[in-house]
């Protein structure tokens, strides 16, 4: 009886203690800003230090984060963005206690985390964990990595999941330098969007520190056996060790990129440029991370067709982490730049040719999408977006990258390529380390290149703020297309696979023939063509990715054991995307599809498995 009383009070305790902090006695009214509960317009957020352990066992990520802030308008609380967050205790300077309380949690948002502070606060400490299940954190088994011996983590931040592994103001117009102690279990190297360390040491305790103002989309951290390879005096590539020097070979223009990618809009401002290929599970092609982009292992084709990507991810250097969007409806301003930065890095490094070769291609990727959202979505068309109550992730589409794209090579076009390049350049100058927003940039563009050239009309606010593509969206007629459009209209007519004729093919022809044949047309021809060209067994994702589409269109039996394969490893969204989608048009497919999602659920990071649950609806 005494044990049981005793045991009782020792679990009084151990709850009380748990739930003893202060809890906030009024608390103030939340309000959710550009998708953030914090109140970054009254305090400012300096520099954020992290000091986190990482436990693979757990799948948890445990320590804490202080951020100095400066609270000159003196308010009462500091409010930070969590979600799926344990808050453990918050300390005010590192030491003294000070109520706390977590608001109603939000679909999207989260919760906000209200700490009361004073006038003369400087740094709050949150001690906190957290969940497995965190949106943000992908945790692999070692059965899920290519090395297969040791598990593997990383975080992927954009737009608004920087939240579930830290609490902090989750919202791109607030920029913070930050600092990191990781420790973790010595076999593994833990790297992050800072200066990093090449090799791993024996305790397993590093330290990082980022000098320049990031925003909070922009934390990054991946952990697992990671090796390093130079490629040139500031850039290289991170990856399992299996995939090193695949990758090396892969990425060994990255310094000439880099000097190509400076020559345009100025000076590389990071100092060092680094890739990270992750295992297959990373649900996107690539994410800027500063410093050290995070890239999906499906660009690995062998042949270096796919590293226009690597561009796009450098180009963010400049568009996005230099000049920041200042809020999700501005993501254009982010990726309509990065889209255009990168096709000139690709001309500049590989000629006209093959730029305009990519252009058409994501130019029709684009064409399609508007087709579809002028049914579904119109207001979807716009680059400026309203993206209010919505999840930031439903503005990610080719509107914002082509379209945004497209809007500048028409003002390319407008004022010549010599204007607008120093337009261009004066632009990354003026907000540098800053944020923008598509006002400011319109006042900007009206300052610095309209108003000097009165005679040239300019429909930026159609193009920016309505629906629907402008008629005066440049057209791009790739030569080399043109040969390959010509070839499927031939198959499709004859309904024969003679007229294709491979010589000179790289990827991006095979993209466009694949997109041009019609099902039917070659429903007949799927046997012999795929005995020609060994399609189903291609271990080009993109390739695949097309192929497999057709097969699911013609019942191509002898590819699905393939198929289920391919959606087995890749996690990337914009593959998985698609495929499920064909699967779900039609009854067996949709069966199919919800088989396999089943088996392959648990390596997809939660932003491609929403994805495909809404398309399979199993939400
Ligand atoms: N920043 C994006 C990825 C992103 C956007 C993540 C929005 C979360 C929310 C990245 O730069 C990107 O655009 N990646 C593309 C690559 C591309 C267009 C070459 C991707 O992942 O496919
Ligand atoms: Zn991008």
């Amino acid at each position: 009886m005494k044990f049981v009383s005793a045991l009782f009070v020792v679990i009084l305790i151990a709850f009380n203690f748990s739930c003893s902090h202060k809890q906030i006695k009024v608390m103030p009214d939340l309000i959710i800003k550009n998708h953030s509960y914090s109140n970054y317009d009254s305090i400012a957020l300096k520099h954020l230090y992290l000091s986190l352990n990482v436990d693979f066992e757990q799948k948890v990520l445990k320590g804490k984060v202080v951020l100095d802030i400066d609270n000159s308008s003196f308010c009462h609380f500091l409010i930070l963005d969590t979600k799926q967050l344990s808050i453990e205790k918050v300390l005010l300077e590192d030491s003294l206690n000070t109520a706390w309380s977590l608001g109603k949690e939000q679909p999207h948002v989260g919760q906000a985390l209200v700490i009361e502070i004073t006038k003369d606060t400087k740094k709050v400490a949150v001690y906190y964990h957290t969940s497995p299940a965190a949106e943000a954190l992908m945790w692999l088994d070692p059965e899920q990595t290519l090395g297969k011996k040791f598990p593997f983590m990383f975080t992927q931040s954009q737009a608004i999941l920087a939240r579930t592994w830290i609490p902090c103001m989750d919202v791109p117009a607030v920029k913070f330098t930050y600092s990191a102690d990781i420790t973790c279990d010595k076999q593994y190297l833990p790297l992050m969007s800072a200066e990093n360390n090449f090799v791993r040491n024996d305790e397993g305790k590093y330290h990082f520190d980022m000098p320049q103002p990031i925003p909070s989309y922009l934390l990054a951290l991946a952990v697992g056996n990671i090796r390093f390879k130079s490629l040139g005096e500031s850039c290289g590539v991170f990856a399992e060790p299996e995939m090193l020097e695949k990758a090396a070979y892969e990425f060994s223009d990255l310094s000439k990129m880099i000097k190509g990618a400076s020559e345009l809009y100025g000076e590389y401002a990071w100092g060092r440029y680094d890739v990270l290929v992750l295992p297959p599970s990373f649900p996107f092609g690539g994410m800027e991370n500063p410093r050290l982009t995070f890239a999906t292992p499906t660009i690995i084709a062998g042949d270096k067709s796919l590293v226009s990507l690597v561009a796009h991810e450098l180009a963010h250097s400049w568009s996005g982490n230099l000049v920041t969007n200042n809020t999700w409806d501005d993501f254009w301003l982010n990726e309509g730049f990065t889209v255009y930065f990168e096709e000139r890095i690709m001309e500049k490094l590989y000629g006209k040719n093959y730029a305009e070769m990519l252009s058409e291609i994501s130019l029709e990727e684009m064409h399609v999408t508007m087709e579809d959202f002028m049914q579904t979505a119109p207001g979807d068309t716009k680059l400026k977006l309203n993206l209010k109550d919505r999840n930031p992730d439903d503005g990610v589409s080719d509107i914002a990258y082509v379209k945004g794209c497209m809007f500048l090579k028409m003002l390319e076009q407008e004022f010549g390529r010599k204007t607008w390049d120093l337009f261009l350049k004066g632009y990354f100058d003026h907000f540098r380390w800053k944020t923008v927003t598509t006002e400011q940039f319109i006042a900007y563009l009206q300052a610095n290149l309209l108003a000097k050239y009165p005679k040239v009309e300019v429909n930026y606010n159609e193009w920016i703020y309505e629906i629907g593509l402008p008629k005066n969206c440049p057209q791009i007629n790739s030569i080399e297309l043109s040969r390959v459009e010509k070839m499927a209209q031939e198959v499709n007519i004859h309904k024969d696979i003679k007229y294709i004729d491979t010589a000179g093919f790289t990827t991006h022809h095979w993209l466009h023939l694949l997109r041009n044949l019609n099902a039917d047309s070659i429903r007949q021809e799927m046997g012999s063509m795929d005995s020609l060209y060994h399609l189903t067994q291609s271990t080009n994702a993109e390739i695949q990715c097309d192929w497999y589409l057709l097969c699911i269109d013609n019942h191509y039996t002898e590819a699905y054991p393939f198929i289920e394969k391919y959606l087995l490893t890749v996690g990337r969204r914009k593959f998985l995307k698609p495929m499920y989608e064909r699967l779900a048009s039609t009854k067996e497919g949709l069966d199919m599809g919800r088989n396999i999602f089943f088996k392959a659920e648990k390596s997809y990071h939660a932003v491609s498995r929403n994805t495909v649950k809404a398309i399979l609806k199993m939400e």
